[in-house]
């Protein structure tokens, strides 16, 4: 009962009081569980007995049918695992190439900003992703970043609104109602630009892949995820295939544009922490050097500030599972058909597991102090057999992307971190752009 972009803070207080304790309220007719304390979290979230997605997942449905993100049941176990191993190493070395040559274009975009006051990132950011993704996934070099945004990726945008409206205004959730409303028609468009590219992208990869039947002598040069999902998968139709690559590409290029430009933003309201991780780079990778996967590894304090940002703005700010039978939990039993919500914003925040809960401080992630806290007090890629697929590649391909940004730029931004209003719609993001400013690095 308020505005929707103040849900995230009003769901934070009404969560803040039972920090560490369990909880439980009305939402309609649906009850829900909350829990708060880690251990409580870690029994929920390894449970294999818990892996239904909650029906308020299903308002996604209409665009990403049954991808691993909205599916559960045995068919979700096996397209998982048949999936999850796509992301091996091979893929990441290729795509990372592949991504190195996107963010040398964003570069070029954005020395155009360079001492010319201050700027919103965000667009410049959202389309190098876009290129990144739509090539590894989809198997559509869009040059997004050259031709501007597509209807799709405007749609990929608005999407993440109309779903939000669906699961949060209660009269939107009954079908008649919804039909009746005005976001329909919206619904209707939505569905085309999007459905539509899945299509495009299935036909082109059917010209691929024939080509490579026909004369097998033709050098695959890169097999993004649509090709190599069709193969393992098999037997599966078009759009069990539409909707695991659209499911694959909602997940990942919101996701990765989101929290680089927070990163960008974090680094330049604390100028301290942006020179340690300037300093980092210049000692282990060089001030020109263009990254490679090999030398992630070496950006230890660069990862920190990376686990930092994801703590701050976890992109899934709540977790909800189905309680699929009667489960006991130590002295508790949650009732079958109770939601399970799990409160990762406010985790994230809790003072009980973090020494300056609301400050961007990258010492949260020192060795002596992750030892000290519970595994399950930090969840950005949620955990268990329901985690996030993407994580390995989302970190390397962000700390790829902060090196690269760091060795052209300096950032400042004018502001303090509270003054960074969050809203969600399914995703953390802050309520209005933030605008940063660039300087060319003067290395010494
Ligand atoms: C910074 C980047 C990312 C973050 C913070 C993130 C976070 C998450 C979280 C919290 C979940 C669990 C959601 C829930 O249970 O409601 C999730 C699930 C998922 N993510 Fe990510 N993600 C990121 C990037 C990616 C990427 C790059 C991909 C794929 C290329 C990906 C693919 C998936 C998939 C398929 C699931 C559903 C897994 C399942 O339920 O079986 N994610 N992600």
């Amino acid at each position: 009962m308020c505005k929707k972009d103040d849900i995230l803070m009003r769901i934070f207080q009404i969560f803040k009081p039972y920090n560490g304790r369990l909880m439980r309220f009305w939402f309609g007719g649906s009850l829900l569980i909350g829990l708060c304390d880690p251990d409580h979290v870690q029994k929920i979230l390894s449970s294999p007995k818990l892996v239904i997605k909650h029906e308020i997942y299903d308002f996604m449905k209409v665009f990403l049918g049954q991808g691993l993100i909205t599916g559960s049941g045995p068919l979700h176990k096996q397209h998982r695992r048949l999936i999850q191993p796509l992301f091996d190493i091979k893929f990441i070395q290729d795509s990372e190439k592949l991504f190195r040559k996107h963010v040398t274009v964003c570069i070029g975009k954005l020395e155009k900003f360079m001492d010319k006051g201050k700027f919103d990132i965000t667009p410049l950011i959202h389309e190098c992703i876009i290129d990144y993704f739509s090539e590894i996934i989809l198997g559509l070099p869009f040059r997004c970043q050259l031709k501007g945004m597509s209807d799709f990726d405007q749609a990929m945008i608005e999407v993440f609104d109309l779903i939000f409206a669906r699961m949060t205004q209660l009269h939107l959730q009954f079908g008649i109602l919804f039909n009746l409303s005005s976001y329909k028609s919206v619904q209707d468009r939505l569905k085309r630009i999007i459905r539509g590219q899945g299509q495009k992208a299935l036909e082109e990869s059917r010209k691929r892949r024939s080509q490579l039947t026909k004369d097998p002598t033709i050098e695959e040069k890169f097999s993004p995820l649509i090709d190599r999902i069709t193969n393992v998968l098999g037997e599966i139709n078009d759009e069990q295939i539409i909707d695991h690559i659209l499911t694959l590409y909602a997940a990942a290029e919101d996701t990765i544009s989101n929290i680089a430009v927070f990163f960008v933003v974090c680094l330049g309201i604390y100028p301290e922490y942006q020179d340690k991780a300037v300093k980092e780079i210049e000692e282990t990778i060089g001030k020109s050097k263009i990254p490679t996967l090999e030398d992630v590894p070496k950006l230890k304090y660069i990862d920190s500030c990376l686990k930092e940002v994801l703590r701050l703005f976890p992109i899934a700010p709540l977790i909800i599972r189905k309680c699929s039978e009667d489960y006991k939990l130590e002295n508790y039993v949650i009732p079958e058909g109770a939601a399970i919500v799990v409160p990762v914003f406010n985790i994230h925040r809790d003072p009980a597991h973090w020494e300056r809960p609301h400050d961007f401080y990258p010492d949260h992630f020192i060795p002596e102090k992750v030892v000290k806290r519970h595994i399950y007090s930090y969840l950005p890629f949620s955990a268990g057999p329901r985690g996030c697929i993407g994580k390995l590649i989302s970190h390397n391909a962000l700390k790829i992307f902060i090196c690269i940004f760091l060795q052209h730029f300096k950032v400042e931004v004018d502001g303090k971190l509270s003054d960074l209003d969050l809203k969600m719609d399914i995703s953390v993001r802050p309520k209005n752009s933030y605008n940063i400013m660039l300087k060319r690095r003067n290395w010494h």
